[in-house]
This record gives structure tokens, C-alpha cells and sequence, in this order.
């Protein structure tokens, strides 16, 4: 069985999660059940990134200690992914002992190879970013540094502190992202080689003094300084796979490594990844999927700006996490950053759930129901229906191997749209005996619920119950397989809803 490991960035747990964390989480579990389907070992990874100034402020203005305040923010951030049946396999915080663990060792492990070294820092830093920016990279408003995401001015800091030899790597990093094809879609890696030769690269400052930020793993050799959230937190995605003291689930599962991000933190997943990687004597990861950011009134969606949209309110809307599920997947851009419009996915909803997929299905079941009792035995289908399910089926592969997300649920559906016209034309309500019609259209609804499966897995389970089937794996062809059909009920899966706004 060919392993898959996929990986969410770990969140910081200064505020609940919003529907832009759903939206990456999402997309992660889409991909982690899609490969679960077609048949691979997966292991999905998600967390919390529990240490910095950041959260240590949060806790403290909380009047709660950060170890009290993010043991609180696990459970709240594990109920919003059950909410939304996000199937991980592990949820890692880095404050747990073994992620901490091999977070001292590697620190060790770097600083022995001469790569960690002590010095002086002087620069700009983003509490909220936990980032140091340069004067390249911050704006200035008033004549001081301004973080560019956040607005708000960057505290100056001096200190003494390590620093990763991270300008050691230029060469590698030109080499890995020019010819391996690693990061998805391809623009990114172009972004980051053309930052890389414009401005170079410095060594990063990766510990920082006690007394500034305590709220963190200690440098095992020097307890008056806490190692770097980046650092730290990087490192989850070896910490889970038991790096430590398995190498051989490392090995099986390291070979296969996604990892899902947004493009705020691509230099992070790609520049000081790879080469916190390469000072390990690790391979990079075998993808770094990036997308771009879901925006309001034309801003990515974050707290800090005041623009998010609450997980619960989408939910209370559209009435299942599968619905949720699949409008944010239907909205999903690698490339461009897409606009959250709530008219726009109530169209989504009620165009494509509620009036042709469940349409069909409560159709089909009604009728199945009354023409032969929920009865029906295995027919050959029309050849010209046969080969539109076999095409769908095939590009709805291409697409979800090359994480398409969106174009595979639209295929999902163009295959129920299938159906709904096949009933439309042949009009089985009409004949006497429609077993043939109503086989053929059971066909296509078996094969959109399987599709469909990984976006909105409640519905699919339901309907593959009420008409005694199973989600099987469609990678090896499913159409024509089924000997017999027994309609048990016939559904009301989603229920349009008129636009509140
Ligand atoms: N803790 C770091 C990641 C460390 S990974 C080793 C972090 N956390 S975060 O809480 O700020 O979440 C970052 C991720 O959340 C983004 O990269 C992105 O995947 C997702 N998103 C947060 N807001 C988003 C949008 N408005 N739109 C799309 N994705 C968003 O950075």
C-alpha cells in the first residue's frame, strides 16, 4: 500500500479558528480522503503552534497561564475540525513532550555541525507575524517600520541571540527549487528563486533572550535563551511521524510528505525549511502545496484585520459540514485569492446541492420506490452514458491528483447533472417496466456519491445506505459493477435556502 502523509500548517491558538483555517483543513482532508479512497496508507496531520510572544500575551491578558490558555484552545480547535468531520490521524501541539524533545535534539544536532553560532541582533519585529523584518521588506508609515500585513508598527529589538547559518544554503535552495518539482503550483517556487537572487540570504536569528519570550522550548545547552517559534514549530511535521525513535515510520511516511500551506508562509516552508532539512540530513518534502487567500472586502480574512467570518455562522447556514465543506472546496484557488461572497455560495448550494444532486436523488428514489419496489438488478447501460461516466470518472482523477479540488466537485456534479437530463429525456415515470432507465440512473448517482465522497462524506454514507451500495474505490472503474440495487428510502439531502442577504 503506497503511504500519503499530508500535513495543515499548525495554527497558532491566539483566537478560535476561523473560515480560513477551515479552508486550508478542509482542502487537506478532501486530499487525505481521496487517497484514504483510492486506496493508500494515510496519515493526516494537523496541530496547534502553542509557543511565542504571541501566545504568551494572550494567555497573560487572559489572566491564564499559556500552558492552562492553549490546553483550553486544543479542545476548543478539536470540537471546530469534529464540527466540520475533519478525519485527522494525528493533532499534534508542540508544547507535547516528544515534539519538545526532538526539537532539543535537533537544535543540538545542527549547532554540533557548526550551523547555529552566537551573535548579536539588531532589527524589526512583528509580534503578530513572530517575524524579523527587514527594511526591504517592512513599509514605512509616518517614518517608522510597519509590519505589511498587519499595519501596525514593529517593535525594535537588540539582542544576543543564535543564528541559524541559513545563507549557507543559497546554493541548495537554487538547485532544489529550480529542478525538483516540489512546490505546487509552480509560480511559487518561481517567487521565492527570484527573491532568493535578489536579495540573497542572512543567517536568521532562531533563539531569543528568556526574558523577552519564556513561553517556549529552552536551547538545550543554554537555558537563558528560548529557541524560535519557527523553528520550533517547523518541526512538528518530523516530531509526528516519531522521528525520534522510529526511523522506519519516518522513513515510510517522510518519502511521501504534503504539506498543505497558505502563501503567507511559503518562505518558511520552502527557504528555512528545506534547509532546517538539509542540516538534518533530510530529503525536502515531497510537495509544498500552496494556495492563495480567501479575502473579505478584499483583505485575507484575519482576525487582526477584523474581517473574519465565524465557522459556526457558515455551518448554521447551509445545515451540515458537508455543505460547508463543499462551497469553501468549490471556491478553492491555488493561484488567485478568492473573495468570500455569501450570495455567491448560497448559488453554489442551492444550484448545485440541493437542485441537481439531491434533486436527483430524491427523484430517482421516489421512483425507484413505486416502479419495482426499491428492486432493481443489473442492466447493461447505454454505451453513450457508459463512456460519459467512464470520461467524468477520468478527469475527475486527473483533477484531484493535481489537487484541483474545485473542478473535481464540479465534475461530481456534472455527473449527477448526467442523470437528472437522462431522466429528463427518457421519462421512465411513463413506462411500465423502467428498470433499465432506473438503473442506469442509479449508475450515475452511485458514481457522483462516490465522487462526492471526500467533500460531503455524511451525504455520500447516507446515500450509499439508502440504496445499498458501498463507497468503494473508483480509481480502478466502477461503472456496470453493482449486481443489484435495494432502494430503502429515498433522501432529502439538502434543502434550498433562500439568500438572507
Ligand atoms: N503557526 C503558523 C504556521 C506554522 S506551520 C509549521 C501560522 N499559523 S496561522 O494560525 O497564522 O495559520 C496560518 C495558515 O492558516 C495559513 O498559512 C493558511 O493556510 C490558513 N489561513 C489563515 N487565514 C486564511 C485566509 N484568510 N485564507 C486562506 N487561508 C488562511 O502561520
Amino acid at each position: 500500500m503506497d503511504t500519503f502523509y499530508i500535513t495543515t500548517p499548525i495554527y497558532y491558538p491566539n483566537a478560535p479558528p476561523h473560515i480560513g483555517h477551515a479552508y486550508t483543513t478542509i482542502f487537506a482532508d478532501v486530499l487525505a480522503r481521496y487517497k484514504r479512497l483510492t486506496g493508500n496508507n494515510v496519515l493526516f496531520l494537523t496541530g496547534n503552534d502553542e509557543h511565542g510572544l504571541k501566545i504568551q500575551k494572550v494567555a497573560e491578558k487572559q489572566g491564564k497561564t499559556p500552558k492552562e490558555f492553549t490546553d483550553e484552545m486544543a479542545e476548543l480547535f478539536k470540537k471546530y475540525w469534529l464540527s466540520l468531520d475533519i478525519n485527522y490521524d494525528h493533532f499534534i501541539r508542540t508544547t507535547d513532550d516528544y515534539h519538545e524533545r526532538t526539537v532539543k535534539e535537533a537544535f543540538n544536532y545542527i549547532y554540533k555541525k557548526g550551523l547555529i553560532y552566537k551573535a548579536k541582533y539588531a532589527g524589526f519585529y512583528c509580534v503578530e507575524c513572530e517575524k524579523y523584518y527587514s527594511p526591504e521588506e517592512y513599509v514605512e508609515v509616518d517614518g517608522k517600520p510597519h509590519c505589511p500585513l498587519h499595519n501596525k508598527p514593529l517593535e525594535y529589538m537588540e539582542e544576543e541571540t543564535y543564528y541559524f547559518k541559513l545563507s549557507e544554503f543559497e546554493k541548495y535552495l537554487l538547485d532544489v527549487l529550480s529542478n525538483k518539482d516540489i512546490v505546487y503550483p509552480r509560480s511559487y517556487a518561481d517567487e521565492v528563486l527570484s527573491k532568493i537572487n535578489k536579495e540573497g540570504l542572512r543567517d536568521i536569528s532562531i533563539a531569543r533572550p528568556v526574558e523577552r519570550v519564556w513561553w517556549g522550548i529552552p536551547v538545550p545547552f543554554d537555558e537563558k535563551y528560548v529557541i524560535y517559534v519557527w523553528f520550533d514549530a517547523l518541526l512538528n511535521y518530523l516530531s509526528a511521524l516519531d522521528y525520534l525513535n522510529n526511523r522506519d515510520k519516518f522513513n515510510k511516511y517522510w518519502s511521501n510528505a504534503h504539506h498543505v500551506i497558505g502563501k503567507d508562509i511559503l518562505w518558511f516552508h520552502t527557504v528555512v525549511w528545506f534547509s532546517i532539512l538539509r542540516a538534518l540530513d533530510i530529503d525536502p518534502p515531497r510537495k509544498v502545496i500552496v494556495h492563495a487567500f480567501l479575502t473579505s472586502k478584499g483583505a485575507k480574512m484575519s482576525k487582526s484585520v477584523g474581517n473574519v467570518v465565524p465557522i459556526e455562522e457558515l455551518l448554521s447556514r447551509y445545515g451540515s459540514p458537508d455543505a460547508v465543506r463543499y462551497v469553501l472546496m468549490r471556491i478553492f484557488n491555488m493561484d488567485k485569492d478568492s473573495e468570500f461572497d455569501f450570495e455567491l455560495l448560497d448559488n453554489i448550494y442551492n444550484s448545485e446541492l440541493a437542485d441537481t444532486y439531491g434533486n436527483l436523488v430524491r427523484r430517482a428514489g421516489v421512483l425507484a420506490q413505486k416502479k419495482t419496489d426499491g428492486k432493481i438488478y443489473r442492466r447493461n447501460i447505454d454505451s453513450k452514458i457508459r463512456d460519459e461516466l467512464e470520461n467524468k470518472l477520468k478527469s475527475y482523477i486527473d483533477a484531484m491528483e493535481n489537487y484541483e479540488v474545485s473542478k473535481a466537485a464540479s465534475i461530481a456534479i456534472d455527473t449527477a447533472r448526467l442523470g437528472n437530463q437522462y431522466l429528463n429525456d427518457t421519462k421512465p415515470w411513463e413506462k411500465k417496466d423502467p428498470s433499465k432507465e432506473l438503473y442506469t440512473v442509479l449508475e450515475t448517482i452511485r458514481l457522483a456519491t462516490i465522487l462526492l465522497y471526500p467533500f460531503t462524506p455524511r451525504a455520500s454514507d447516507l446515500v450509499a445506505k439508502a440504496f445499498g451500495f458501498t463507497i468503494e474505490n473508483p480509481s480502478k472503474g466502477v461503472v456496470e459493477s453493482i449486481e443489484r440495487y435495494n432502494v430503502l428510502s429515498a433522501p432529502i439531502l439538502f434543502k434550498k435556502i433562500m439568500s438572507k442577504k
